[in-house]
C-alpha cells in the first residue's frame, strides 16, 4: 500500500513503529526501517537509567542515531517530547543533536507545535506532530508541520484529556486537515491497517505491537503478559493528571483507587512523582519485568496479540492480511452492488 506519505518518506509499507521511550533502541528501530516501515527512537532509547544532564542525554541520542545508521541505510525517525520545566533543556538538546545528525524525520509530542517546527524544518527535517484533538491538529498544520499523528485513548502510553478513541479521532482529523494523517491507538494487525486507511489515514503508528517482537528490548515477562492479555488487560488512569493507559496490574489499580478515594490532582502528581523517583521504578516495569508494580504502558490492542514474531515477518504478515481483507471487502461490496442492481427493475 503506497500513500503520499510513504512516497515522501521512501517507505515500502505504511507502518510506523511508534516512539516508546525505554522500550526502543537502535536494534528495534533499524529492524523496522530495514523491513520497509519507519522505526522511531524514543527518548532514553537504548538506556537503562535516566541521563544525568541534557549533554549526556544528547550524546546518548547521537550514539543511538549512529547505531541505527550502522545497521540500515533506510529512513528512521527520532521522537522529541517537548520537556516541561527543567526537562526543557533535555528536549532542546535533542533538537540540536537531530539537526547536527541530519535525522530525516522527527516526531514531536506533548507540547505546542510552535516550539520546534521551525528549527527542525529549517534544516530539511520532515516534522510529524502527535495530537489527540482536531483543534490541535489544525494548530500544528498552521505552524507548518508535514504530517500529524492522531493518538487515540485506546493506545498505550499517554493520550489527550479528551479521551477520544483512535478511529473517530482519525476520521475527524483527516476531514479537518490537508496534511497526511497517521492513525495511532489499538492498531496491531491487518484489520487495523484497513480500518485506519478507511478512516483516511496514510499510515499506522503502532507501539504495543512492536513491544511483542523478538527485537524489542522489553523484558520477556512483559512480552508474555502482552500475549496473555485479553480485552480488559489494560487500564487507563490519571483522568485529572496525565491520562495514561498501562497493563491492568497492581500499580494501575492502586492509582485508580487513589483517584477514587478523592485525592486531589496535586496529591496524585506528588504520588506519581514519588513513585517514579524510587530506585528502578522508571525502568522496572518495561525493562526489568515487574509485572505487578511496574508502569507498563500498553494499548487495548494487546488483547489481539498472540505471538512474538520477528519484525520483518510481522510487517509482511500485517500487510498481507490488510491486502486480503481489503480485497475481500471490495468483492463483498461489489457483489452486493451487483445483487442490488439485479434486484432493481
Ligand atoms: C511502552 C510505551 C512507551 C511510550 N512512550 C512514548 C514516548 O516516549 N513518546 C511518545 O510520544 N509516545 C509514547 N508512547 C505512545 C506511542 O508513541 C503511541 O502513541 C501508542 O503506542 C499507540 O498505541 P498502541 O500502543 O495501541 O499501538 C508510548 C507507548 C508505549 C506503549
Amino acid at each position: 500500500m503506497q500513500t503520499t506519505l510513504t512516497s515522501r518518506l521512501g517507505l515500502r509499507h505504511p507502518v510506523i513503529q511508534a516512539p516508546m521511550n525505554w522500550a526502543t533502541d537502535a536494534r528495534l528501530v533499524a529492524a523496522v526501517s530495514a523491513a520497509g516501515g519507519l522505526g522511531t527512537l524514543g527518548p532514553n532509547a537504548g538506556a537503562r537509567t535516566p541521563a544525568a544532564s541534557p549533554e549526556e542525554a544528547g550524546e546518548r541520542l547521537r550514539a543511538q542515531i549512529r547505531a541505527v545508521r550502522a545497521l540500515t541505510d533506510q529512513p528512521f525517525a527520532v521522537n522529541i517530547p517537548i520537556g516541561r520545566g527543567p526537562m526543557r533543556a533535555f528536549s532542546d538538546r535533542s533538537v540540536e543533536v537531530v539537526r547536527d545528525e541530519r535525522v530525516p524525520v522527527v516526531i514531536v509530542a506533548t507540547g505546542s507545535p510552535s516550539v520546534y517546527t521551525a528549527p527542525l524544518k529549517s534544516v530539511g527535517i520532515f516534522v510529524i506532530h502527535a495530537i489527540a484533538e482536531v483543534r490541535h491538529a489544525r494548530k500544528a498544520v498552521a505552524e507548518g508541520v508535514d504530517a500529524v499523528v492522531a493518538e487515540g485513548f485506546d493506545g498505550g502510553g499517554h493520550s489527550g484529556f479528551a479521551e477520544l478513541p483512535s478511529m473517530p479521532l482519525t476520521r475527524q482529523v483527516a476531514r479537518a486537515v490537508e496534511v497526511p494523517v497517521i492513525a495511532a491507538g489499538g492498531i496491531v494487525d491487518g484489520c487495523g491497517v484497513v480500518m485506519a486507511a478507511a478512516a483516511g489515514a496514510q499510515a499506522v503508528y503502532m507501539g504495543t505491537r512492536f513491544m511483542a517482537v523478538q527485537e524489542s528490548p522489553v523484558h520477556p515477562r512483559v512480552k508474555e503478559a502482552i500475549v496473555e492479555a485479553d480485552d480488559t488487560g489494560t487500564l487507563s488512569w490519571g483522568r485529572t493528571t496525565e491520562v495514561a493507559r498501562t497493563l491492568a496490574n497492581g500499580f494501575a489499580r492502586g492509582f485508580r483507587e487513589r483517584e477514587a478515594s478523592g485525592m486531589s490532582p496535586q496529591e496524585l502528581h506528588a504520588y506519581i512523582a514519588d513513585y517514579r523517583s524510587a530506585a528502578n521504578r522508571r525502568v522496572g516495569g518495561l525493562l526489568l519485568g515487574d509485572l505487578d508494580q511496574g508502569e507498563i504502558y500498553l494499548g487495548v490492542g494487546a488483547g489481539l496479540i498472540e505471538d512474538v514474531p520477528g519484525v520483518a515477518e510481522l510487517i509482511e504478515r500485517i500487510m498481507a492480511d490488510a491486502c486480503s481483507i481489503a480485497t475481500r471487502l471490495g468483492a463483498a461490496f461489489e457483489d452486493g452492488a451487483d445483487r442490488q442492481a439485479a434486484a432493481v427493475p
